[in-house]
């Protein structure tokens, strides 16, 4: 390709945008121009397009529209037009509610085990923080879920390597992290007490069906339904209800809300704690908008 923007035109641009919500639920963000948002999805896509060996927009789109979910060239794009920004204790004050909510339950029932899902994890900073938060504070078996659509950051995750500079004072690093030596002394790695309880999956929270068959205690779902429309929030709120413990917490991102949400009841900003209705309330509860 000559430029990486000279043959997304308009038309192209839409099929593509009805690619990646059909796939994805995500909606590219319409607050700027057309113009900036076809050329920051061709910029996006023209590392992709040059790995996958394809002359052009239109030959890239002919190409991942034929992919399935475990090819390298789908891979690749997801990670493209995803976005992955994501810290360790984002929203200090979700560990805060998660700390106490956990001792409040480790002091009801000492030997049941935590089950938390970390959905939409990105590069793992979220379940490690879940993690460093929780393992101190429980003696019964912990468990994290922590999945994304994008296989790429998963890989990242796993492997719990990340820079000095996330952010975290010294007592913090040296409490959950070993220090890398000789050329890797720039590097950090989460300790295996805390990776040991996570555990990392491909899942696309658009999908149907939700495979898990356990009730969560808390689930973290931050910053993902942002980039969803309507509809597809509805269907995943619907999904997180049903995979939630009564009285199980869910966090969201601090641009998303559940106000007035008959199944939950705000505890703290963006955290809600989900109470069971009677089956005469539920159904036309949840075809209700939900206000975000
Ligand atoms: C901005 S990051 C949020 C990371 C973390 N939850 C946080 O708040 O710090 C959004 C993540 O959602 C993932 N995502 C987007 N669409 C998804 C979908 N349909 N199913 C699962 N994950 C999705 C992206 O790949 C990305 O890693």
């Amino acid at each position: 390709m000559s430029s990486s923007s000279d043959h997304l035109d308009p038309a192209l641009f839409e099929q593509y945008l009805e690619l990646i919500h059909s796939r994805t639920g995500v909606l590219i963000a319409d607050s700027s121009s057309s113009q900036s948002r076809i050329q920051m999805l061709a910029n996006r896509l023209a590392k992709p397009i040059a790995r996958a060996g394809v002359r052009d927009f239109r030959s890239y789109l002919i190409k991942i529209q034929a992919c399935s979910a475990g090819d390298v060239v789908w891979k690749e794009f997801i990670h493209a037009i995803t976005t992955h920004k994501t810290n360790f204790f984002r929203e200090p004050h979700h560990f805060a509610c998660l700390r106490e909510f956990i001792r409040q339950k480790a002091a009801r029932a000492p030997r049941s085990s935590f089950e938390i899902w970390s959905a939409g994890c990105s590069t793992g900073e979220e379940p490690y923080s879940i993690a460093f938060t929780a393992l101190p504070e429980i003696r019964s078996p912990l468990h994290i879920l922590a999945t994304d659509l994008d296989a790429t950051v998963l890989e990242t995750a796993s492997k719990a390597v990340y820079r000095m500079e996330v952010g975290l004072g010294r007592e913090n690093l040296q409490r959950y992290f070993l220090r890398g030596t000789g050329s890797n002394a720039s590097a950090i790695r989460v300790k295996d007490e805390f990776r040991a309880p996570v555990r990392f999956e491909t899942f696309n929270l658009i999908d149907r069906a939700y495979p898990h068959k356990q009730r969560f205690d808390a689930i973290f779902c931050r910053n993902v339904l942002i980039y969803f429309g309507r509809s597809t929030r509805e269907h995943v709120i619907g999904q997180l209800v049903s995979s939630l413990a009564p009285d199980g917490l869910l966090f969201l991102g601090n641009a998303e809300s559940l106000a007035g949400h008959p199944n939950f009841e705000s505890v703290a900003p963006t955290v809600y704690r989900y109470r069971k209705l009677s089956r005469s309330l539920f159904k036309p509860a949840l075809a209700e908008a939900l206000p975000l």
